[in-house]
Formats: structure tokens, C-alpha cells, sequence
């Protein structure tokens, strides 16, 4: 791959050490990739979510002396002020890798943002064919499909690396040619955002991780909701980085009028019989529940509004813990105006900065609840709990209930 002399500079240690790890991370990886050269990026995302091993590697980058040098946001953690809600028995070794983590993303520079929705608020500061190193699954999909901005999956450690350096090496979703469909995708119903959710879960599982989908049948652009879902669970089941709807997202439209839509596509259909089979087998857990969980990726501004209008008067059982995980910019907008107060009487407890995977919520293992997100139901049942996975009015219901039936 070739360096310019900065770069090779950089490299050689001249900047420092921890610039020079953060070259070496880009360097083998472009090599990996067969990369020509370096890209600048203009933003980048990086998934810590509190993890150790990421956390080690950053802090070693911050003990050498690196910074970010593009604006960087971080997905969440959790937020410590949940130990007085929910009183988890944790370790010190826990405790420590909440605080190790904002004292590494203050000396990085990194912006503490602790959202999986990295994208929700700055979409205007995101245009097509800009350059991004975007980690967090379910984020790339939309900046590549929706915006028409470029970014290939990135881990943790190589989104980082690219944010201190600026660049990314130039291959995968950043050359014209690995962004062309290669699957059609027909679909022969109009979905509801929770539809397309599972749609995404359905086709993570039949798509290989090179495979970029163009679907077909779609009347209209999904909502916000609905795509931040469907590209979250196509990385759950899968591993999908980018697709195309037909005659609405920005590349599709610039491909066809170029005539560069590739003839020979290989052909999938679903069927609502499929999607509806699907739903029911992540709904069938019935019985008690202790506990609703949403916002995997975290809840918009509008979705809580609608937990809130779903509710009415009524209040959600006692037995049941409602989390709502989101943004500290929403959780902020909802206390200013009041929706919040108005929640918390309700029983729902609105959450900043948090992952539904974290050691916080432990008291609420081992029993079933129930969720609106695949997402949530993969990441708890890893930590030994089940939830019904229906969509957000049956998730209400449930939740004043107390079960699901
Ligand atoms: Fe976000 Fe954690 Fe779910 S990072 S997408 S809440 S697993």
C-alpha cells in the first residue's frame, strides 16, 4: 500500500507511539484488503461499548500520545447513576471498566456520546460519497444504503485507528465496485416498520457477507425506525454492510440512470406467510414477565412519544422494570418538556448512555420479558434471559399486563 512521507513518518514512531500504532492497525489492514493508499475520512464511530479488549488498545493509543483528529462518537456503556435505580451486585472489576472508559475517551478526544444511533441529529453533517469509519453493526448500513456516504463495516479498533489518523485505507465499500447489487430481492408485501425489522432478520440469515441486496416492492421509504431496524438485524443475523431499495435510495437511482445495474442478479422472494411464521416463533415465550426492553439500537425522539401515547393513563405493571435505553440528547429533550416526568409515573424508565448489555440490569436475569428488537433478544438471552420479541403496541400491552399471552 502505498505511504505518502508523512504517513510513512507517522509510521516509523516520528509523530509518537500511539499515532504509530494506529498506522500499523491501517497499514496491515489495507495490506489485508489489497488497498492502494490511505482515504481521509471526514467522521467516524467508534463501537466501545465497555468491552475490554478495545478499551486496552485505546488506552494504550491514548498512553502514547494519540488524539482524534475527525469528530468521533462512541457507542454507550452505561450510565453509573443506574446503580441507585437497579442495585446490581457488581464487581469491582465491572465498576472499573465504566470509569475506564470515560477516562480513555476524555484523553482521546472522543466524543462522549454513548449512542448506538450515532447517525440520529447529524444526518445533514453527512453527505453522499463522503468517507466515513463508522463500527457499531447497525449504523454502516444506513450511511452506505440511505445517505449514499461510504464506510465498510469497521471494527472498534480499526474505526479508532482511522479517527486518529484521519484516513482509512481505501477498499471494500469505498470503491465503486464492491457497491453494486448482486441479489434481487423481491418482496411481495408492503412491511410496517416492525415487518421490516424482521425482514432484516430473515435476510441476515440467507445473505452471505459479501451479498449486497437491491430490494424490490417497496412503495415508499421506509421510516427512520424501520431502517435503523432492518440494518441493526441484518447484522444480526448476518453480516450485511450495505443495500439498495429499488427507486428510493440515492445509488440505486444514479446506477440505473448510468445503465450500470449489473444484468445477472441472483433472485430471493419473501412472502408476508414467511415474515408472519418468523414473528410468531420470537413471539411464543407466553407468561409472566419482569421486564420490557427497548431502544436496541437505542429509541428516537418519536418512538418514546409513542410509548408514552400507547400508555395513556394507564400504568405499567409493578412487576415489570420498562427501560427505555436512548441518547442523552433525547433523554435531555424529553426531561425539558417534561414527557419524561410524565414516563417515570407511568413506570417507564427512560435510560441515557446504556446498552441493554450490560452487567447493570443483572437483577432482571433469569426470568422472561419482552422487547420490540431481535437485537435485545440476541444480546440478553447471552446473558441469561429470555425475552417475547412483538411488536411496540404489544410490547405496551404486555408491559401493563404484567405478561405476555
Ligand atoms: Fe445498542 Fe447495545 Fe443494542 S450498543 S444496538 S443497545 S446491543
Amino acid at each position: 500500500m502505498y505511504l505518502t512521507n508523512e504517513e510513512e513518518k507517522i509510521l516509523k514512531g516520528e509523530y509518537g507511539p500511539g499515532l504509530a500504532l494506529a498506522m500499523e492497525l491501517l497499514v496491515k489492514l489495507g495490506e489485508v484488503f489489497d488497498a492502494d493508499r490511505l482515504i481521509p475520512v471526514k467522521m467516524a464511530h467508534w463501537g466501545l461499548s465497555g468491552q475490554e479488549g478495545d478499551l486496552a488498545f485505546a488506552e494504550e493509543l491514548a498512553e502514547g500520545g494519540a488524539k482524534v483528529r475527525v469528530s468521533t462518537t462512541t457507542n454507550p456503556a452505561w450510565d453509573y447513576e443506574l446503580v441507585n435505580v437497579f442495585k446490581p451486585e457488581l464487581n469491582e472489576h465491572e465498576i472499573e471498566l465504566v470509569k475506564r472508559t470515560y477516562d480513555v475517551c476524555e484523553k482521546l478526544g472522543v466524543t462522549k456520546s454513548f449512542s448506538c444511533i450515532p447517525i440520529y441529529g447529524i444526518e445533514e453533517r453527512v453527505k453522499y460519497g463522503d468517507h466515513l469509519a463508522f463500527s457499531e453493526s447497525s449504523t454502516p448500513p444506513y450511511i452506505n444504503s440511505i445517505i449514499g456516504a461510504r464506510t465498510n463495516r469497521e471494527s472498534s479498533a480499526s474505526a479508532l485507528a482511522a479517527a486518529i489518523i484521519g484516513k482509512t485505507p481505501n477498499y471494500g465499500l469505498h470503491l465503486d465496485e464492491n457497491r453494486l447489487p448482486n441479489v434481487e430481492v423481491e418482496v411481495d408485501f408492503e412491511p410496517d416498520d416492525f415487518d421490516f425489522g424482521m425482514l432484516g432478520v430473515y435476510l441476515g440469515n440467507l445473505l452471505s457477507p459479501k451479498d449486497i441486496p437491491l430490494i424490490k416492492g417497496l412503495k415508499r421509504m421506509p421510516s427512520f425506525e424501520a431502517l435503523r431496524d432492518f440494518g441493526a438485524m441484518l447484522n444480526v443475523s448476518g453480516t450485511t454492510a450495505m443495500y439498495h431499495l429499488y427507486g428510493l435510495t440515492p445509488e440505486i437511482v444514479k446506477l440505473e440512470k448510468e445503465g450500470r445495474v449489473p444484468d445477472k442478479l441472483q433472485r430471493i422472494s419473501v412472502e408476508k406467510k414467511e415474515i408472519d411464521e418468523l414473528k410468531e416463533k420470537l413471539r411464543q415465550k407466553r407468561g409472566p414477565i419482569n421486564s420490557v426492553f427497548m431502544g436496541c439500537p437505542h429509541s428516537t425522539y418519536a418512538e418514546i412519544l409513542k410509548v408514552n401515547e400507547l400508555l395513556g393513563n394507564r400504568k405499567v405493571s409493578k412487576n415489570v422494570s420498562f427501560i427505555i435505553c436512548t441518547s442523552s440528547y433525547i433523554y435531555d429533550r424529553l426531561k425539558k418538556e417534561g414527557v419524561y416526568d410524565q414516563l417515570e409515573k407511568k413506570g417507564v424508565s427512560v435510560i441515557k448512555d446504556t446498552c441493554v448489555d450490560e452487567p447493570v440490569f443483572k437483577k432482571l436475569e433469569g426470568m422472561l420479558g419482552a422487547t420490540n428488537s431481535y437485537k435485545a433478544y440476541y444480546y440478553r438471552q447471552r446473558r441469561n434471559q429470555e425475552l417475547a420479541v412483538m411488536p411496540l403496541k404489544d410490547v405496551v400491552e404486555a408491559a401493563v399486563k404484567g405478561r405476555n399471552d
